[in-house]
């Protein structure tokens, strides 16, 4: 096979490798027990999802009554193969819809077949999505950007996982800086870890295999992203430090007019100036009380520097309340 080919194949491979992650359902219970008050008479869609296998089917038939849920809807994609030496019999995309009242049951008899793939993106399943009034699942990383684009056009509530990087995709982080869109309650070690099918390699100390034999890897590196409110994310962060007369514990900038704070715990209660913070400031930020300006980049459009070193990425905020 031409070079080319086998990189291709090599990164299609990498890339799916994290499509291939499935929601425990402790994980999607720890993070959804913050937000029952929003579910009430609402319309769930889990859009990337196989009711045959998915948690976050599990999740909202489990807890249909308590939360009051009107409908759920679950779609499940199938990559359709134009592979003429494929010898597996293609399976269909299909949608199934609950209502409360088969007690959970899963009867094949009631998917309704799509006529496509059922990719997120097909008009099929945007039908579906225009029903919804909240999204809830983990979709494909690989399409993470389209995938929020899609919801924010749609003006839909919602509540994902993602990976922790995607607070840097430009996009996104212009989202949270909006304060359209912002952090879950668990990120990082919070969420526990993901089943992963059978051909995936297990390697490194974050794997495991649970006590029903699945198998489990915690990448630590994932969030939630929702813009459904929660009480938690308008908690000050509490700060003890004072600027005045611990100036030289934070540095400035080379090319913004701010200083650097290594550590959210460290941001100085009387400073009025922008502040540098790392991207973890995002897990505590209360909208109330800070603002937030930029992201990693000084005046000039290079990153943030300090005698011409830089540190980590930065977010620029500012304190709302001097
Ligand atoms: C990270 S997995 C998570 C699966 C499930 N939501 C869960 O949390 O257990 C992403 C899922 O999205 C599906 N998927 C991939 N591309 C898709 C697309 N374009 N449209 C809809 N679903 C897609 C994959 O088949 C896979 O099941």
């Amino acid at each position: 096979m031409a070079r080319n080919a086998t990189n291709k194949l090599l990164q299609k491979a990498k890339k799916l490798k994290s499509d291939e992650f499935y929601t425990q359902l402790s994980d999607i219970a720890n993070e959804l027990q913050y937000y029952k008050e929003h579910f009430q008479g609402k319309v769930v869609y889990c859009n990337c999802d196989d009711p045959k296998n998915s948690n976050f089917f599990n999740y909202f038939v489990l807890n249909f009554k308590k939360l009051g849920l009107k409908k759920l809807i679950t779609a499940c994609y199938k990559e359709q193969t134009n592979d003429l030496f494929d010898t597996k019999e293609t399976e269909h995309a299909f949608f199934y819809e609950y209502s409360g009242t088969e007690n959970g049951y899963l009867n094949q008899a009631d998917f309704v077949y799509f006529k496509g793939d059922g990719d997120f993106r097909s008009p099929e399943s945007i039908e579906l999505l225009k029903q919804a009034d909240i999204v809830v699942t983990n979709p494909p990383f690989s399409l993470f950007r389209e995938y929020v684009a899609q919801l924010m056009k749609y003006g839909k509530k919602f509540l994902i996982i993602g990976n922790i990087n995607a607070i840097t995709y430009k996009e996104i982080f212009k989202l949270i800086k909006e304060n359209k869109v912002w952090l879950g309650i668990n990120l990082g070690r919070g969420i526990s870890g993901f089943i992963v099918p059978d051909h995936y390699e297990l390697y490194g100390t974050e794997t495991r295999i649970d006590d029903a034999g699945k198998r489990i890897v915690s990448p630590n590196n994932c969030l939630w992203l929702t813009n459904l409110e929660t009480s938690q994310r308008h908690e000050d962060i509490v700060l003890t430090k004072t600027y005045a007369g611990n100036e030289t514990e934070y540095p400035r900038y080379d090319n913004y007019d701010g200083i650097n704070v290594n550590k959210t715990q460290d941001i100085p209660y009387d400073y009025a100036g922008y502040m540098g913070v790392p991207i973890t400031f995002l897990h505590k930020f209360n909208p109330d009380q800070f603002e937030i300006i930029r992201f990693r980049k000084g005046n000039d459009g290079k990153d943030l520097s300090i005698n011409g070193k830089c540190p980590y990425f930065r977010i620029l905020i500012k304190n709302k309340r001097i």
